[in-house]
């Protein structure tokens, strides 16, 4: 079986990675991939890496009024679109039977009055948000399944709660006191340059932003309190670092009993062992997860330190923005909602040395 695909806002770096991991899926053909500013231009004309693969495909503008002319060629839409702009296309899309997988956060979220408090404005489609899924295969795999709507998490997100899941799941911490500190690469800011990720601003950086509240920490907190099936209390500080891709999340939390290393590590193995794209970083070098030997796969590397004098525990979570944290974990999302086996066109070994 193939599936036509159109990757919308495909000349950016998330689209840029969809269209590298999709080059190699199977049961993929990508039809159609959209940019305002290169229109007309071949796929190679942004994405160099992509030379030799997609020959003959060239960009196509993307506006609302030529939309119709464009899903005639699709049959699933990835949306690698701005938020805001994802919001205007997807129920055009699904009205005419385009499933849409959305790399945004316009419908991460349930609750459309958290729209207003994260987003700063009022969501124009209260009832989507409640048909979306949000598109963590590690929690919702169930709900994925034949998904008309996937709302693909946050990168950050998805380190900080791949981090916690299998403290929060068994209630082993305090949920009301979760304090997630994120280091980030800049490609997390996209391919647009602007003052606080243009190269020469960013070389050598190491600085917090949005410390006062973090937009994801929504997401977080909406997931791991689904998990908890309690509310979660959570905040997070991310910070800027000097490298090109990679999250990694450190979540500080403290023990509500006192666990042994080895019960602790049988709650992540409980958690993890059947899943494809996670694996337990321990003991071993480096010793804990970096994003350093993720980058370029779908993998997320997770682990946990103690501190037993004051009973915190660290939840660690490494993950490559672009592909765990975005392309890959919406690809491996695609997959199941497709029924697909959910490594398609994934299995592949993170690089080294980057
Ligand atoms: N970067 C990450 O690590 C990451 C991780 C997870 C999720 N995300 C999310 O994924 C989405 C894409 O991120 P990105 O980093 O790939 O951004 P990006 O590099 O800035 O790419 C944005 C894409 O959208 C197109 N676009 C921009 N404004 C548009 C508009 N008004 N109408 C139609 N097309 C428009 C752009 O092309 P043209 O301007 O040429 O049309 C470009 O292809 C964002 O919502 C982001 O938050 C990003």
């Amino acid at each position: 079986m193939t599936v036509r695909v159109g990757v919308l806002g495909g000349s950016g770096y998330t689209g840029g990675e969809l269209l590298r991991l999709l080059a190699l899926h199977p049961n993929v053909e990508v039809t159609v991939v959209t940019s305002r500013e290169y229109a007309g231009k071949p796929i190679h004309f942004v994405h160099f890496n992509l030379r030799g693969f997609y020959r003959g495909l060239r960009f196509t503008s993307l506006d609302l009024d030529g939309l119709g002319r464009l899903v005639e060629r699709i049959d699933v839409a990835f949306l690698a679109l701005p938020h805001g702009v994802s919001l205007n296309y997807t129920p055009r899309l699904l009205e005419v039977g385009v499933r849409v997988v959305d790399l945004s956060a316009d419908f991460r979220l349930r609750n459309p009055e958290d729209y207003k408090v994260w987003y700063g404005f009022e969501h124009p489609y209260p009832d989507l948000l409640s048909k979306a899924v949000y598109g963590m295969p590690e929690i919702h795999r169930e709900e994925l399944r034949g998904a008309k709507l996937i709302a693909s998490p946050g990168c950050n997100a998805t380190a900080s709660i791949l981090a916690l899941l299998p403290l929060v799941k068994n209630t082993v911490i305090d949920l009301e006191r979760i304090v997630i500190d994120v280091k980030v690469g800049s490609s997390e800011r996209g391919s647009n340059p602007a003052p606080g990720s243009h190269h020469p601003e960013r070389e050598g950086a190491m600085r917090p932003y949005e410390a006062e509240g973090h937009r994801h920490v929504a997401e977080v907190v909406q997931e791991l309190s689904l998990v908890a099936g309690k509310p979660v209390r959570a905040s997070m500080v991310p910070h800027s670092v000097s490298s090109i891709r990679g999250v990694l999340a450190s979540a500080h939390t403290w023990l509500l009993r006192d666990l042994d290393d080895m019960e602790l590590l049988k709650l992540y193995v409980e958690t993890y062992s059947k899943e494809p794209f996670v694996r337990i970083v321990r003991g071993l070098p480096p010793g804990y997860p970096d994003p350093k030997y993720v980058i370029g796969s779908n993998f997320a590397d997770v682990s946990f330190a103690v501190e037993r004098r004051v009973s915190r525990v660290t939840g660690f979570a490494a993950i490559d923005n672009l592909v765990k944290g975005a392309a890959g974990q919406a690809i491996q999302a695609f997959n199941i909602s497709m029924g697909f086996d959910e490594t398609l066109g994934l299995r592949i070994p993170p690089l080294k040395p980057v």
